[in-house]
Formats: structure tokens, sequence, C-alpha cells
């Protein structure tokens, strides 16, 4: 599965991106929020998932970089995300913001950074939809891929079967034509990718490439 992040694309032609991404079927569409705090980079509110809500019913995969996300999952909501993915590290009692996501009928999702390990998992997992594994540092597109990733993909994906649960298993940054074979065979279901689906060039031709992977 692919969700493309919106984050690399030219904000003055969003409209046009979300017709190809609409007409080629994407699976999700990921939106990255980002608050200056949490990261270093500042990107778009609720306002604007809002708005692009009336562009297509594709599945909105919402990632809060952001610090204290339980004082916004009620606006995401209301905004139209069909899944709301948070940071252990930004929230202090991460089951209720986890549930708090559940209660509002979305679906939730846990991030792992780059080096947190997977054994923040073990009391969470049961009830996530969906991991998604920082394959970068959160806060920019266009970053390079961290390696380690690969392990910990595997990691999770052994733990999802032992538990025989049907967590989601997500992987986001520097996610390019030339590695998400072997992500996807590492373990992963859906691929994240900005900077290689929003390149300025063919975007519609980029997201063939990566549906015909596999
Ligand atoms: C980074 C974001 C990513 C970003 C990925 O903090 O979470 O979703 O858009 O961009 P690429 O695919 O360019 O690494
Ligand atoms: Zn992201």
């Amino acid at each position: 599965m692919i969700s493309p992040s919106i984050l690399s694309a030219d904000f003055s032609n969003l409209e046009k991106e979300f017709k190809i991404m609409d007409e080629e079927n994407v699976d999700f569409i990921h939106l990255d929020i980002m608050d200056g705090n949490y990261v270093p980079n500042i990107s778009f509110g609720p306002g604007i998932v809002k708005s692009l809500r009336s562009l297509t019913n594709i599945t909105f995969d919402t990632h809060l970089m952001i610090n204290n996300p339980e004082n916004y999952i009620d606006e995401f909501a209301k905004a139209g995300s069909d899944i709301i993915t948070i940071h252990s590290d930004a929230t202090i009692h991460l089951n209720r913001t986890i549930n708090l996501i559940k209660s509002k009928g979305l679906k939730a999702g846990l991030s792992l950074n780059p080096h947190q390990s997977v054994d923040i998992l073990d009391y969470v997992v049961d009830d996530l939809d969906l991991v998604l594994v920082m394959s970068v540092n959160p806060g920019f597109g266009g970053q390079s891929f961290i390696e380690s990733s690969y392990r910990k993909i595997n990691e999770i994906r052994e733990l999802i079967e032992k538990r025989n649960l049907n967590t989601l298993i997500e992987v986001d940054g520097g996610v390019k034509i030339n590695n998400a074979k072997k992500i996807l065979n590492s373990g992963a279901d859906i691929l994240v990718a900005g900077s290689a689906i929003f390149d300025g060039k063919d975007t519609r031709e980029n997201i063939r490439k990566f549906k015909s992977l596999k």
C-alpha cells in the first residue's frame, strides 16, 4: 500500500495533486502535522485538513508530530482525519491518548522514532491499528533512509504475528522506488513517500511505479 506525503507537494497546486491521487487510487494520503516544538519544522493544521477533505474520500492518514497531541484529537477528528498517529514521547499518558483517538471512531497509530526500541510496543500494540516506523528523524522531507529501520520493521512484524494482530506497519522517511521492495520484504504494509512522489515531475507516473511493486 502507498500513502503519499503531501509535505513535499506544491501547496499552490494541491487540488491538481489530489485529483491525481484520487484517480490513481492511492491507499491513504499522509498528512504531516508539525508544530515547531516537537519537531523543528512547522507545516499545517486542522483548518487545512478540513479544506482538503472536500477534495477526496481517500483515507486521511494523519501523522501528528506535535506535543500534547491529546489536546488536538477532537479538532483533527472533526476536520476529517481517519487515522491519527502520535509519538509516544509527545504525550504523558500514552494509553489514554490512544483510547481518546479510538473513542472518536478513528484508527490509532503509534510512531517510533529511529532511536526508539520496539519494546515500547509491549503494552500498547494490542490497542493499535497501526505502527509507524520513522526511518528518518521526523521534521523534514527529503532525508536519507536509516538502515537500522529494516531490523526494526522485522521485529515489529514478528511481534504482530506472535500476538495474532492485524496491526499495520507503515514506514515513513527516505522511501524511494529503489529501497521500497526491501522495506516491504522486511514486513511493511504501507509505504509513505513524499519527495519520491512529489518530485515536481510526474506525480501520476511516480504513484504508478510504487503501485506496481510487489
Ligand atoms: C518527516 C515526515 C515524512 C516526510 C517524508 O518528518 O513524517 O512523512 O514527508 O518525506 P520523504 O519521503 O521525502 O522522506
Ligand atoms: Zn509522516
